[in-house]
């Protein structure tokens, strides 16, 4: 679909991505976004870069009366992207419970479900538009030392398939973005190597535009969906190798 002109609305916008696809969203001449955030005083500085296009929302995808009044508040969007993502950095045995498991699952995948099933009849209405579901290439293999965020990847991109074939109908394309480590807060104690966060943006955009439904963003997920194919088992025990309690490789491994 074409940026120029289209709505946009992006979840957990003062986050480390989001930032970077508001500034080329506005580069790429959208007519309006509507900025959403938990706390919208975090939004402050993200307003200077454009007081006439850019909408502050507070919203709190894991709390569905807070999803609701923004779809009622919301109703021109046409590109919806569902960005808002936690990260708690638990093994799924190592943890001491299995609270942060539930937290992921709820931001990472309920939280994304309830804004696809909220916003599917304003795109429908909009003339179709475009879900772009920013995942992660944790979500096709498991990561030991942040086990539980995988699993809500894994089930979020099963999850987007299902929008997807769901949505076809009312002409709605729906990105799936699965970048490796992108290198932002969520990932400050994560090894290197790290996509820049505004390659992650460029890229997702771009399948916006062409109309690709799976992105990799980065060399590093690039290489890795490729093995994935070929050598799974392969990969699956290089990412075993990664510990619950190993952060930054060679620090406290
Ligand atoms: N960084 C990586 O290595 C990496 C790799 C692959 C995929 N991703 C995905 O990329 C997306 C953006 O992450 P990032 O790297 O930019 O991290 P980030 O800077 O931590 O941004 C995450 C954003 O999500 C928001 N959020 C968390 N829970 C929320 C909720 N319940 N409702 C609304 N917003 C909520 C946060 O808001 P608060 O400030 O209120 O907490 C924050 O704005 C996430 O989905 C993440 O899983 C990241």
């Amino acid at each position: 679909m074409k940026i120029s002109g289209a709505v946009a609305l992006i979840t957990g916008a003062n986050g480390g991505i989001a930032s970077h696809f508001i500034e080329q969203l506005l580069g790429l001449g959208v007519a309006k976004i509507y900025v959403c955030a938990r706390s919208v005083t975090k939004l402050n500085p993200l307003l200077e870069l454009d007081r006439d296009r850019i909408i502050p929302v507070e919203l709190d995808v894991t709390n569905p009366q807070s999803v609701l009044t923004a779809a009622s508040q919301c109703q021109d969007v046409n590109l919806l992207i569902n960005n808002a993502g936690t990260s708690l950095n638990q093994g799924l045995i190592a943890a001491s419970d299995i609270d942060s498991a539930r937290n992921e699952m709820e931001v990472n995948y309920f939280g994304m479900l309830s804004m696809c099933r909220a916003f599917a009849p304003i795109l429908k209405q909009n003339g179709g538009g475009t879900i772009v579901n920013i995942l992660s290439l944790l979500g096709k293999v498991n990561l030991p030392f942040s086990g539980s965020y995988s699993a809500s990847k894994a089930a979020a991109i099963s999850m987007t398939q299902g929008v997807r074939a769901e949505l076809a109908v009312q002409n709605t394309l729906v990105v799936a973005v699965m970048p490796g480590t992108v290198d932002t807060e969520l990932a400050k104690e994560w090894p290197n190597p790290k996509v820049a966060p505004a390659e992650v943006a460029s890229s997702a955009l771009q399948a916006v535009i062409d109309g690709v439904e799976d992105v990799y963003p980065g060399e590093q997920a690039a290489q890795v969906s490729a093995q994935l194919l070929t050598d799974p088992k392969g990969v699956e025990k290089y990412m075993a190798s990664f510990l619950p309690g190993m952060m930054l490789a060679g620090t406290n491994a």
